[in-house]
């Protein structure tokens, strides 16, 4: 529970493309070999702004994961799975719904703003207000403790930590907190009880925040306490109550800005894209008939890289000396625009080469990646179901 542990999410929205894979991918790619991680598919959250299009999920959803795969999101390190196969996430949206402030949910920056953006649906629906909760749901559920995001996600962990607050204000309490905690504390043994205890008035006395972080790791090195003392003596360092539910963080994923084909951001709706399996010969002809820096009309018009959507993608993909051979020869007219573009077109065809071949596999074999997912929803659903057990405890629903 209290280790750390990564998770985040991606709606379904098929045949990913190159801004994906340096906006998000290849992060989860390095996150993975360092940290537990879960990454699904938010195949519910599709439907909030999309739900006249329930023809699209599925093939969407295979497509985008064999994508995940093909970009090196490993199976082996990381757990996949899909949202609505752990109808878990579902209950705890429910439940948490019981103590969320609707003001909450209407100051969330997206719910006005893509309400704007989508002028074209009526998104004047429940779903759709909720969906950042069963964004906190789909968080909350695992007691992840960071979640990669981009920038417009921030609101919503920020919101997920506000519920988690309000969630473990309202429930945590119980009674004979204080005598509980002690006893938990003693089970540590003399030693770790006298080091935690120590921690946590440093922390209540001087608000040092290094000693809390320190009292949390020893927490997290513990083996044999039950959930229930956990969650005390958690709660105890902090406050008056049990944590039952822990305050994820955002990890902003540094946004590698991959420009599109004609220099705007790269988006499936401004058709700029290159896909993640694009065929080899599309990849050329898209790079070859990129617009370059306008003022070069003649091969001998000298130009300006500044202009021209084609240095965005040496930026990310040249060496510092292709960038200076770019810099000079464009200035100076030394080098024609379609000379230019190779050492992209090269670039990308050699990222793309393991891509396509791992993704092969898969398209080969389909099961394989029913097989991954199985397992992976398997997995994710003992954790969500741990965290259901307490949640319906504490909220009085654990009769039969
Ligand atoms: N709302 C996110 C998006 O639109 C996707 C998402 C759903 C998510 N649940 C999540 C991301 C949980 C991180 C964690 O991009
Ligand atoms: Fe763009 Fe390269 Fe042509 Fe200069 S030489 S305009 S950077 S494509």
């Amino acid at each position: 529970m209290f280790a750390d542990r990564i998770l985040s999410g991606m709606r379904p929205t098929g045949h990913l493309h190159l801004g994906h894979y340096h906006g998000v991918l290849k992060n989860w790619v390095n996150l993975q070999h360092e940290h537990p991680c879960l990454f699904f598919v938010a195949d519910w959250h599709a439907l909030t702004t999309h739900y006249d299009m329930p023809e699209v999920i599925e093939e969407s959803v295979w497509d985008m994961l064999i994508d995940w795969l093909a970009a090196g999101v490993d199976p082996a390190q990381a757990t996949l799975f899909i949202q609505s196969k752990v109808p878990e996430h579902a209950e705890l949206h429910l439940l948490l719904s019981m103590i969320t402030p609707l003001g909450w949910l209407e100051r969330v920056p997206t719910y006005k703003d893509q309400q704007q953006k989508l002028v074209e649906k009526d998104l004047g629906t429940y779903g759709f207000l909720g969906y950042p909760l069963l964004q906190s749901a789909d968080i909350l559920i695992y007691r992840a403790t960071h979640v990669p995001v981009g920038e417009d996600q921030v609101p919503h962990i920020e919101f997920t930590r506000e519920i988690a607050r309000r969630f473990n204000h309202i429930f945590g309490r119980e009674i004979g907190f204080e005598e509980k905690a002690r006893s938990a504390v003693k089970k540590l043994g003399s030693k770790k009880a006298k080091l935690y205890t120590e921690l946590r008035s440093r922390f209540q006395e001087q608000g040092d925040v290094e000693a809390l972080e320190a009292a949390k790791s020893l927490l997290d090195e513990q083996q044999n306490l039950s959930i229930g003392d956990r969650e005390r003596l958690y709660g105890y360092l902090e406050g008056g109550g049990k944590m039952i539910l822990s305050e994820p963080q955002a990890m902003l994923t540094s946004a590698s800005r991959m420009p599109g084909l004609d220099g705007h951001k790269m988006s499936k709706s401004y058709g700029n894209t290159i896909s993640l399996r694009e065929e080899q010969k599309d990849v050329e002809k898209k790079i070859r008939t990129m617009p370059t820096d306008p003022a070069r009309v003649r091969r001998t018009d000298p130009g300006d890289p500044e202009k021209c959507p084609v240095w965005q993608f040496h930026i990310v993909y040249s060496t510092e000396e292709t960038c200076d051979w770019v810099q000079k020869g464009c200035r100076s007219a030394g080098i024609g625009c379609i000379e230019c573009k190779q050492p992209v077109i090269d670039a990308v065809l050699k990222e793309q080469e393991p891509m396509r071949e791992r993704a092969q596999r898969y398209l080969d074999d389909p099961l394989l990646v029913r097989n991954i997912i199985a397992d992976g929803c398997e997995k994710a659903r003992k954790l969500a179901q741990e965290t259901m057990r307490e949640v319906r405890e504490v909220m009085g629903l654990d009769y039969s």
